[in-house]
């Protein structure tokens, strides 16, 4: 009898896990050539000699696992943008938040049980790799999708530099750049190309997923003579939504549903268009309407352009409803760019612009026991922000800069609950949109320029997880904050192996202590950012001291940097102004 009832059990268990698959990507990280655009060629990192990097496809309840060998010359890690890693954030992948770098040269497996399905995508999370190519869409598909389609394609959109990412952020960080334009993209790409085909069958119905793994790019999407339906947003199916276009930032993603045609006569532009808001300059041969095509009859001609309007993701119904609950904890964050004391422009949330721990985040919640609530342990330039387990907080962002910026929150999906202009005052109601009845939820939202947006999450998830803008020359700047969530609960749900320390000793980074790698709560020697320059300057009139003192330090009237100005006599500057301010400092 207990016998059989245990067979039983056994078959029970069998029969409902019989779709789950260990599934196993080999990915060795190498540097490759490649001219995606056809007008330049040059070195961009892919995996297994590829580019682009071929997507990962996986079904809820499976295993995902990357055995990763870092064969590039400087450390690599990644991150499975949107997955919720719940009990695994040692596999969320930041770079010094959960994990030290992998070496040059060495391995790291990260395994992740897929607990959600939809439209993600991985990225290198080490300095901005992915801007130079370590970036693929990760599919999750459901074991009985929401909504019936007949197929799908996935339309990863993305912006191309001609040159390699450090070389273009230190420039973009120097004192060269005090108005901190941000590089500006050669090119756009759909799937990593150009000419982008997607071939329709008359009367069928496909699902897009529209992923931006842009490095600053947002894009409208827009698909000329066909109706599109959003039924998914970041992971979360939402209620059939008729749009005629959509902005989808860097790191957002959509499905959308669109039924092909009857008729064969005719093959129609999809359009992703790049604002051209975001960039600070648009140079005369850049493409910022990007374009792919579908296919009926490859014999056929292109149909006509056609104009559309844009909707608002807030409208959007997720399909399974969500309660939000009064919070129990208010954040307010601001945003800004400022010119600091060390005369570069960074990116500040209330003033503090982020600045990596010497030891990661995350061993410094698993390592510091009492300490480990405490936000002083984690360093004031991590930005921390403790979490109580189970505790509904709410983060008002307010972008007070004149760019727009996509916030992304890792391990989780937050509902968008208001949303007004200016900056909003905590004390007091929204006076915009405000809505608590099952809100939209993502993990990315745009904040535009001068706005607010009220996000909400319940705090379900202990780990350390990244709380940053995707504007990757943002997060460069600083524009990033660290949530420590349950760190009381983190020692017994999460599990370090040995790998991670092994990385770290090969680093010589310190996996144990407080943000400095000290013990308690002596924080001597912790990495710490610029500051805010004394006084009350304006962005303005600290931009034009910042130049006064260049200017007066090198002798030169103005120095103005491009995008495009040429990086060896950019280099040679940077270091003789160096030098220069080197030899003031020793004179002084
Ligand atoms: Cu796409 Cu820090 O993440």
């Amino acid at each position: 009898m207990l016998a059989s009832l245990k067979s039983l059990v056994v078959l029970a268990l069998a029969a409902t896990t019989a779709q789950a698959a260990v599934v196993t990507y080999n990915w060795n990280i190498t540097y490759v050539n490649a001219n995606p655009d056809g007008l330049h060629e040059r070195r961009v990192i892919g995996v297994n000699g590829q580019f682009p990097v071929p997507a990962i496809d996986v079904t809820l309840n499976d295993t995902l696992v990357i055995n990763v060998i870092n064969q590039l010359d400087t450390p690599a890690s990644l991150h499975s943008h949107g997955l919720f890693q719940t009990g695994n954030a040692q596999m969320d992948g930041p770079s010094m938040v959960t994990q030290c770098p992998i070496p040059p040269g060495a391995n790291f497996t990260y395994t992740i049980p897929i607990e959600q399905h939809g439209t993600y995508w991985i990225h290198g999370h080490f300095g901005g790799q992915y801007v130079d190519g370590l970036r693929a869409p990760l599919i999750i598909h459901n074991i009985n999708e929401t909504y019936k389609y007949d197929g799908e394609y996935t339309v990863a959109l993305a912006d191309w530099y001609h040159r390699e990412h450090p070389v273009m952020l230190e420039h973009y960080l120097s004192i060269f750049n005090p108005s901190g334009a941000e590089p500006v993209p050669e090119s756009g790409l759909i799937n990593q190309m150009t000419d982008a085909k997607f071939n329709f069958a008359p009367g069928k119905t496909y699902r897009l997923r529209i992923i931006n793994m842009s490095a600053l790019a947002m894009f409208h999407f827009h698909i000329d003579g066909h109706e599109i339906e959003i039924i998914e947003v970041d992971g979360i199916d939402v209620e059939r939504t008729k749009v005629e276009s959509f902005a989808i930032t860097a790191a957002q993603r959509y499905s959308v549903l669109v039924t092909a045609k009857n008729d064969t006569s005719m093959n129609y532009v999809l359009h992703a268009d790049m604002d051209e808001s975001m960039f600070d300059i648009v140079p005369p041969e850049l493409v910022l309407n990007v374009t792919g095509t579908i296919v009926y009859d490859e014999k056929s001609p292109l149909a006509g352009y056609s104009q559309w309007e844009e909707f608002d993701d807030a409208s959007l119904v997720p399909v399974v409803p969500e309660t939000t609950s009064n919070p129990d904890k208010v954040y307010t964050l601001t945003a800004a760019f400022n010119v600091l004391n060390d005369y570069s422009n960074k990116a500040t949330f209330n003033d503090i612009t982020y600045v990596m721990p010497k030891v990661p985040s995350l061993y410094t919640a698993l390592t510091t026991g009492e300490n480990a609530s405490n936000e002083a342990v984690y360093g004031k330039y991590t930005h921390p922000m403790v979490l109580k387990h189970n505790s509904w907080v709410e983060i008002i962002i307010n972008n007070d800069d004149p760019g727009n910026h996509p916030f992304h929150l890792h391990g989780h999906v937050f509902q968008i609950v208001g949303r007004s202009k200016g900056i909003h005052d905590p004390s007091m109601p929204y006076d915009g949109y405000f809505n608590t009845t099952n809100p939209s939820r993502r993990d990315t939202v745009l904040v535009p320029s001068e706005e607010n947006v009220a996000i909400r999450f319940k705090a379900n998830n202990p780990g350390v997880w990244l709380f940053h803008c995707h504007i990757e020359w943002h997060l460069q700047a600083g524009l990033a904050t660290t949530i420590i969530e349950a760190p009381e609960i983190m020692p017994s749900v999460l599990k370090i192996d040995q790998t991670h320390i092994d990385h770290c000793k090969a680093l010589n980074i310190p996996f144990r202590g407080n943000a400095a790698g000290n013990e308690g709560l002596d924080l001597t020697g912790e990495n710490v950012g610029p500051d805010p320059l004394p006084g009350t300057f304006t962005t303005k009139g600290k931009v034009a001291l910042a130049f006064t003192i260049i200017s007066a330090l090198l002798g030169l009237a103005t120095v103005i940097w491009y995008a495009r100005e040429d990086d060896a006599q950019l280099s040679a500057e940077i270091a003789r102004a160096k030098a220069a301010k080197a030899a003031a400092e020793e004179e002084n």
